[in-house]
Order: structure tokens, then sequence, then C-alpha cells
């Protein structure tokens, strides 16, 4: 067997760091996040593969954070995008094709009536709170402790805070997510606890008439993936309604993730506003915003102001067409084959964990889904998920990474799938599972 290694990862990095700040442009792909000593660096992806510099191949369950559902470097889309930008690649002026990419859109996802485009997650998480704050006239949002909205001030706080030695004790501040965001920023964004019903009421009760929305990540991706309880986004969705709060699913991740109808579809809860990105995109930067044609409308009369030299642009444009065609196709089939294949490698893990006495759960689903090493049988919360072992966790990850198996760093994060994942992808990485987890006991990990 040939030795792993990243050595020319290793030198790259060392000269990446003297011309960009941790030497890459995002704080998910440092040692910041989990990348330690160095993240590697990437010659290529295809299909269910990632391959780097120093000439290693793995199986990719990182889908670049989850943008690449349809597989890496799908040859639909990059033909198509190709196609699309010999016409030019921006004009700053509209064009057919993004009437065509809304069309598909409000089709497939039940809030859709009206949408429009910009280019990150964070962007639109932005233009909806506007949105929101504009229409009920009122100020405060709600988000929830764990949850990930992006990176911008207002919303950039009491994502992962730590909870000292006692991961029970109930987060009583808002903590910002590094310095050089004012508190100001912030104060009108609240925080309350995820799958907590009475929470929800009583913040109503206190502050319903100052509550312009609420921000809701269906599956609370970003902390390992915490599921909504039996009937807590009905819950949410009622109170809501009733109480004129504006609310709004970030669908970021699981937009078109979860289903070609997004989680909303497949919880059966339609919020009035939605943001998704990542998955829709194919890998480019496409970010959407969309909902009641009265909340969206007032972006029309220039009530709400929104901007963006490069929104949709034609190749955000394109590859969202041609991700689309292909997640639409037969009604949506290809979702099938990716839940199957993914349920598959859970069921796998998890008999992995059984035979080997190991205190280990799964989160999720088939699509998407997440280990934690806990001695907890449910998450449900923040303060659960503090519980899992990221220590286990991380080397578990690391083990893996050796025999080609490529996981994102990160507990907070998850396993994605891909269309482009094969039954022997799948039977490889529980094959590399399996003798991980048998060294692990063999070191007494455990
Ligand atoms: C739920 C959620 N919202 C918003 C964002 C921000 O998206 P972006 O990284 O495209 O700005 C993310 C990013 O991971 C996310 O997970």
């Amino acid at each position: 067997m040939e030795t792993f290694s990243t050595e020319k990862s290793k030198k790259m990095y060392e000269r990446a760091l003297k011309s960009i700040p941790g030497g890459a442009s995002s704080a998910s792909r440092t040692p910041l996040e989990g990348y330690k000593p160095y993240p590697i660096f990437i010659e290529k992806a295809e299909g269910s593969k990632l391959y780097d510099i120093d000439g290693n191949e793995y199986i990719d369950f990182l889908v670049a954070l989850g943008p690449t559902l349809v597989g890496n470097a799908n040859p639909r889309v990059i033909n198509f995008v190709s196609e699309q930008i010999k016409k030019g690649a921006t004009y700053g002026l509209p064009y057919e094709l993004q009437i065509e990419v809304a069309e598909k859109l409000i089709q497939d996802v039940p809030c859709f009536e009206k949408v429009s485009f910009m280019n990150s997650g964070t962007e639109v998480v932005q233009i909806a709170m506007r949105l929101a704050r504009a229409y009920t006239k009122k100020d405060i949002i709600l988000k929830f402790e764990g949850a990930y909205h992006g990176w911008m001030d207002s919303v950039a706080h009491t994502v992962h805070p730590s909870l000292g030695v006692d991961a029970k004790e109930k987060i009583k501040e808002k903590m910002p997510i590094g310095t050089g965001i004012p508190e100001n920023a912030y104060i009108d964004t609240m925080v309350i606890q995820w799958n907590d019903v009475r929470g929800i009421e009583e913040v109503i009760e206190r502050l319903g008439d100052k509550i312009a929305g609420i921000l809701v990540d269906p599956c609370m991706c970003n902390s390992g993936i915490i599921l909504p309880d039996e009937g807590y986004l009905k819950k949410i969705r009622e109170l809501t309604a009733k109480n004129n709060i504006v609310l709004i699913f970030d669908e970021v991740i699981t937009g078109f993730r979860l289903s070609l109808q997004s989680a909303q579809g497949k919880f059966g809860v339609t919020p009035d506003l939605t943001t998704l990105a990542k998955a829709v995109g194919g890998g480019f930067p496409v970010a959407v915003y969309g909902g009641k044609t009265e909340i969206m409308d007032l972006l029309a009369d220039g009530t709400v102001f929104r901007a963006g030299t490069v929104n949709a642009n034609r190749a955000a444009m394109g590859a969202a067409y041609a991700t689309l065609e292909i997640l639409e196709e037969d009604n949506g089939k290809v979702y099938d084959d990716i839940y199957r294949k993914g349920e598959k490698l859970m069921r796998g893990m998890e008999e992995i964990f059984k035979r080997n006495r190991i205190q280990a759960i799964l989160t999720g689903f088939g699509i998407m889904f997440q280990i934690h090493f806990t001695q907890l049988a449910r998450i449900r919360n923040y303060s659960d998920f503090c519980q899992s072992k990221e220590d286990i966790f991380m080397d578990f990850r690391n083990r893996m990474l050796t025999r080609g198996i490529f996981i994102r760093p990160s507990h907070f994060g998850e396993l994605y799938m891909s269309a482009a994942h094969t039954d022997e992808d799948i039977d490889k990485t529980l094959e590399a599972m399996d003798d991980v987890i048998k060294e692990m006991k063999k070191e007494n990990v455990f």
C-alpha cells in the first residue's frame, strides 16, 4: 500500500499564506475550521471524486459544502454554462434566461410566487430580513441558537457559542462570531431555542408586536443537522400567521437538496419567504429569494431597495437552468436514487457502530446526514448537540481521509450525497469505516 502523503499541499499552503490571509478565501477551508495543520489543495473534482495535487483520490462527501448535488463538474451544467457565457457573462441589463429560471423555481417551490437572484446565501438572507421588516413595519428578527445564516453582522452571532464545561447551561447572551461586529448591528436579532414550542410562544406573547420575522433553517444544518420535532414547523407557521410575523425559511442548504420542492415540500409547511442557494447553482454562485407576491412586490415599487452588479449573470443563470433541468427530470426521480444510496450508507454505518458497541448516532436523511459520537439517543437542540464528542469525530474523520474518504473536518457540518455517488462508492466507504472503527477500538479511543 502506498503511503498517504500531502506534501505538495503543505508547500502550496505555505505559498498561499504569503498572499491570502489564512491561505484560503473562507474560514471553512482553513485550520480554523478543522483543516489541521493545513488544507489539501485540489487539482480537480469529477463526479463523486476529489483529486488533490499530491495525486490522492477521494470519495467526496464534502460536495463543495452542498452545492454539487448533481455531481462535480456535471457535463450538462458545464456545457450549458459554456454555451451561455459565449453570449457575454453579464450585461447590467435583463435577458430571457433569468425569466426561464424564475419560472422553473416558481413551479417547483411551494412558497415561490415571485423570485429574484443574488450570488450568495448571505446576501439573500439579508434582503429577506429587509423585506420582512418593511412588510410588517417591525424590527426584531428571531433566530435559533446554533443556526448559521451567513457571515453578515446582524445574524453572525450565537452560532456556535462555547457552552463551557456544562453543555446544558443555557445561553444567556448573544455571542458574535468574531470581533469587528458592533453590538448595534445585531441588537434586533433575538435568539431562541430550537424545538422549544413554549419558548417561542412566550417570546411572541411578550414581543409579537415588535417581531418582523423568524429565520428558520428547517433542519438546523449547521449544528450537525437537528431535525424539527414532529409538528414543530407547523406550530411556527401557525404562530407567525396569527401574529403578522413573516416566516422565512432559510433553505440555503436544504433548498433543492431535500427534494425538488425543498424542505418546505418535504415537511409540508409553506413559509412566506424562502432563501436558497448551494444546490440550485450546481457549484456556481447562485442565490435565490422569493415568496408571496405582496411581500416581493415591495421591491417593484422601490419601497424596498435591492441591487447587485452581477446578480443573475449568465453563468449563474445557465448553471441554475441546467441544474434544475436535471433535478426536474421525471418529476425529481434523481432524488429517489440519491436517497436510496445515502440510506444504504447510513444503515451500514449504524450497523458498524452497533457491531462494535460504539455510542454514536446519525441525524438527517440519506441525502445529507451527520455522525455524532454521543450517548444521547436523540439531538433536539444546540445544547444536546454540544454533548457530541468533537475530538472523536475529528479523529475518525482524519483516519477516513487517509483511506480516501473525504468528510468535512467539522462536526458542525454534514456528509452530503450527490447524484454521482455509486453503490461502489458506498461499499468502499463502509469498508474503510469498518477498518477505521476497528483500529480506533484497538487503540481504546472510545
Ligand atoms: C443556512 C445557511 N444560510 C446562509 C448561509 C450563507 O451562505 P453563503 O455561504 O452562500 O453566503 C449558509 C452557508 O453555509 C447556510 O448554511
